[in-house]
């Protein structure tokens, strides 16, 4: 078997790092391993099992050496001016931001959705929108036995989501609450994310909508193969650090039993169903977190309207929503 060569770029980064941990979880046929992030971290070290790696700045001739395959999670800026580069050496990016997500000549893959999509690319393929991957997990089984007219989503996001900055406006805001004198300055959002819900994830449009709101419409669609898919979507950033929240209103073209949905969502690939309500049994952030599935809780039918169900589906978006479904997407490439 190939042993590959990989770079991981933004390896400092929360989902760099969270990278890290599923590769090793892995153990795939990788033999040599590269640590890319800015000059900020040049020299810092990243530990990697049992051995110690040096992060490496991200320059433009970083691509020289042959890469196989390269992960990135630096931002869109990032790779838009460095994935071209390591494609013309022959490398194959997955890319985990926003930038190349809705071009028709890039796929959007979520391995148990459209596996079959990874092959058809032309050097870059593109991970989803955290909150569209957890989503089309339970929305793709749905959409193929009952057939999706509608999608409302309505998002309950963790800081983890806007990366380290992110992390630490919650982190200082609970110091904050503790001690009174703790002055800090935001990092990330426009205002306190603790004891709050901001309706503002990414950046707002002309149109009213946030990106994030724009990127999950836009995004299911492209998934599903359904361009003109009736969708909309409220974003909201939650003070909870890590595992989305979601609540999915769905209508289906065909009447329907609620047991069939049931058994459906209970054979999806990648679902676990958490739904005993008598139990108070239901899928929460702090029990999602550091598992690779998605899960789907209060599964109940909409009784205002002819063919509605009511979701409840949460993921830990690191791990799901960004890191596992790249490292899932590398994998089916290695095994070809
Ligand atoms: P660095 O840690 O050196 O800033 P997060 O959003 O979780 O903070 O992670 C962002 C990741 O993207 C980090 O690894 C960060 O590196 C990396 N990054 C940001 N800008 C660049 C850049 N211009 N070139 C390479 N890596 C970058």
């Amino acid at each position: 078997m190939k042993n590959y060569k990989l770079a991981v770029v933004g390896a400092t980064g929360v989902v760099g790092q969270k990278m890290i941990d599923v590769l090793l979880e892995k153990n795939l046929p990788i033999s040599e391993y590269c640590f890319f992030a800015s000059s900020r971290s040049a020299g810092k070290t990243i530990r990697f099992g049992d051995d110690v790696y040096l992060v490496k700045e991200l320059t433009e001739s970083s691509f020289d050496e042959d890469f196989d395959f390269a992960l990135f999670s630096a931002g869109g800026e990032t790779s838009l001016k460095y994935s071209p580069i390591a494609v013309k050496h022959g490398c194959i990016v997955i890319d985990n931001s926003s930038a190349f997500r809705m071009d028709e000549t890039v796929p959007l893959v979520v391995p148990e959705v459209n596996p079959d999509e990874i092959f058809n690319h032309n050097g870059i393929i593109a991970n989803p929108n955290c909150s569209t991957i957890q989503a089309v997990c339970a929305l793709k089984p749905l959409d193929d036995t009952f057939g999706i007219k509608r999608i409302v989503y309505s998002t309950y996001q963790a800081v983890s989501g806007a990366g380290s900055k992110g992390i630490h406006d919650l982190e200082n805001g609970i110091k904050k609450f503790n001690d009174e004198s703790f002055e800090y300055s935001l990092e990330k959002f426009e205002y306190p994310i603790f004891n709050n819900c901001l309706p503002h994830i990414d950046v707002f449009l002309d149109n009213g909508y946030s990106k994030e709101e724009e990127k999950m419409i836009n995004e299911t669609r492209k998934i599903l193969g359904k361009s003109n898919l009736a969708i909309t979507a409220t974003t909201v950033r939650v003070p909870v650090f890590n595992s989305h929240c979601e609540s999915i209103n769905v209508e289906f073209e065909n009447g329907f039993e609620l047991n069939d949905v049931m058994t459906v969502l209970n054979s999806a690939p990648g679902v676990i169903v958490v739904d005993d309500i008598k139990n108070n049994a239901y899928a929460i952030p702090t029990e999602v977190t550091g598992h690779n599935e998605v899960f789907v809780s209060r599964i109940r039918r909409d009784f205002s309207v002819a063919n509605g169900i009511n979701l409840w589906v949460v993921a830990d978006n690191i791990r799901k929503g960004a890191a596992t479904n790249a490292v899932q997407i590398l994998e089916k490439l290695m095994n070809t």
